[in-house]
């Protein structure tokens, strides 16, 4: 399949389709200033993006519902052409006297019964799971009287960290896999483990990149595009959200393909430690 600017969604298992590149839209809400999300998510729609993936605990998801209102006020969008992920919840980051998590009692399938009412009352047209581990999707594939399967698991996903696992069990499952932090994340060292190195100063990736006259950026982007992993990297500046999009004029031969699945280092640089002791932690398993 030729991907396009216009055309660049795959299938669903649910029958709704979902467009290969996002624009992520998490940014520490401490030192972005207010109206940078609205400018960047108007920006995107602007330069072609018609996915946007976004979330409640972002603290910018009204910024994120306003770009879009106004983008199909002004008839850029319609509605029906944005593909919207929003990820719910109520408290955030609940903590008990002593400034532990304190967690629910998890129960993820009845979570996912939560999920499929709201795709059965029109609130959701498509329902998945982020960060679940292949034990975890098992539970929800294997839970009797299972309405709806999830469409994806969004999960890390980059030339460093290619999940090659998890994606064959997700290909036989019909489960797309959405790869974040696609560009191998911010590094801001509160939250990502640097013990891997910077993924866009990757030697290969800058050469290849360069004889396609490509920012290595673009490489990554492409490279997960290309084996049909949807990726929703994150800019809220403004040139870069355009360059990111700029990845429908080239594409990676066979070779340079498995080369680039060759620098797996099946390291995460999003290992979620302060969730570590959850018993539904998804990252202790292999896969
Ligand atoms: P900024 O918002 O200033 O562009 P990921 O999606 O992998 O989590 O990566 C997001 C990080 O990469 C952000 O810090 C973002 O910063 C930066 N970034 C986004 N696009 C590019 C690019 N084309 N080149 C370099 N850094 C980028």
């Amino acid at each position: 399949m030729a991907l396009t600017p216009k055309n660049h969604s795959i299938p669903l298992s649910d029958g709704n389709s979902i467009p290969l590149i996002g624009l992520g839209t998490y940014s520490n809400p401490q030192n972005t200033p207010k109206g940078t999300a609205l400018a960047a998510v108007k920006r995107a729609i602007e330069v072609g993006y018609r996915h946007i993936d976004g979330a409640l605990i972002y603290c910018n998801e009204d910024e994120v519902g306003q770009a879009i209102r106004e983008k199909i006020a002004d008839g850029t969008v319609k509605r029906e052409d944005i593909y919207y992920c929003g990820k719910p919840g109520d408290t955030f980051y609940p903590q008990d006297e002593n400034g532990k998590c304190a967690y629910h009692k998890t129960d993820l399938c009845a979570t996912w019964e939560a999920m499929e009412a709201c795709k059965d009352a029109g609130l959701a047209k498509s329902i998945g799971v982020s960060n679940f581990n292949k034990r975890q999707l098992e539970l929800i594939l294997n839970k009797p009287g299972l309405k709806h399967k999830p469409v994806t698991n969004q999960v890390e996903c980059h030339p460093y960290f290619t999940q090659p696992k998890l994606r064959e069990y997700c290909q036989e499952k019909n489960i797309v896999i959405v790869g974040y932090s696609p560009l191998g994340t911010n590094r801001d060292p509160s939250w990502v483990n640097l013990e891997c190195p910077p993924m866009l100063e990757d030697q290969l990736l800058t050469s290849i990149a360069k004889k396609y006259k490509k920012t290595t950026a673009q490489v990554c982007l492409r490279f997960n595009m290309q084996r049909g992993v949807v990726v929703i990297p994150k800019s809220f500046n403004l040139d870069r959200i355009k360059d990111n999009f700029q990845v429908f004029d080239f594409s990676l031969s066979e070779e340079e393909m498995k080369a680039i699945e060759g620098l797996n280092k099946n390291i995460r640089f999003v290992v979620l430690p302060f969730w570590a002791d959850h018993p539904e932690y998804p990252f202790h398993e292999e896969y």
